[in-house]
């Protein structure tokens, strides 16, 4: 079984509304939607915003659902020139940006516990992923997604990121969900579709745009596993 997920309703409704054999059941205040999506077993899930939402979602699907990779599909603020408004960031790897115990003399953004600044997401999966958006002709940029508990709407601190950690984009969710896939020894790609530009008009450009680009993320995520 695959495991998917957004982190807010509109990420996954399209997804969702496609599903077959739909159960669902109710954990931690999440609703899990296990089913058929083209013929591939499937669990899906909007977790909420945020690095404890989703890795809460995430370690549910591997405890209750046994999940054997993850799919994280949504929105992210866009880092790199080469990505616009709708293209698609592929995570190769994830870090956190908001990971800090410098004050003790670790590197930024390094988790102490794994001893790692960045996790590799599965390259299959990427390759799957960059394949699927081959397919269906959408730009995609494949390289670090860093995520925090912080809407980046920023210049200074967007600039940080990117130059910091070499981040294609940014976002709220996929670190955590790549720190328990690590812990579980799962694999899992993060799938993003730009809405805005982490700048000081991203919270403007977000509103106009989350909907669609989360719906080109969706059909992103469909497209592969239609090839799984
Ligand atoms: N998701 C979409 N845009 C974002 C941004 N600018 N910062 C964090 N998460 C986002």
């Amino acid at each position: 079984m695959i495991g998917i997920i957004g982190a807010m309703k509109v990420e996954l409704e399209a997804l969702k509304a496609r599903l077959q054999d739909v159960t669902v059941t109710r954990i931690s205040g999440v609703d899990f939607y296990s089913g058929k999506l083209h013929g591939t077993d499937v669990v899906a899930a909007v977790s909420g915003v945020g690095k404890v939402f989703s890795a809460v979602c995430a370690q549910t699907m591997v405890l209750k659902f046994g999940v054997k990779a993850i799919i994280n599909t949504g929105v992210a603020g866009g880092l790199s020139p080469n990505l616009k408004l709708g293209e698609v960031a592929i995570a190769s790897q994830v870090c956190q940006h908001d990971m800090d115990t410098s004050g003790v003399g670790d590197p930024k953004g390094l988790i102490s516990g794994i001893n790692k600044v960045f996790i590799d997401a599965d390259p299959l999966w990427v390759a799957k992923a960059e394949k699927a958006a081959q397919k269906l002709g959408i730009h995609t940029e494949t390289g670090v997604i860093a995520s925090g508990d912080q809407f980046v709407c920023d210049t200074d601190r967007k600039a940080w990121i990117r130059d910091f950690f070499r981040a294609e984009a940014v976002e709220m969710e996929g670190a955590a969900i790549g720190q328990v896939c690590f812990v579980n020894e799962i694999p899992f790609v993060v799938i993003r579709s730009i809405s805005d530009d982490a700048s000081g008009h991203a919270p403007v450009s977000y509103e106009s745009f989350f909907k669609e680009a989360a719906q080109r993320a969706v059909a992103l995520t469909e497209e592969m596993l239609k090839e799984a």
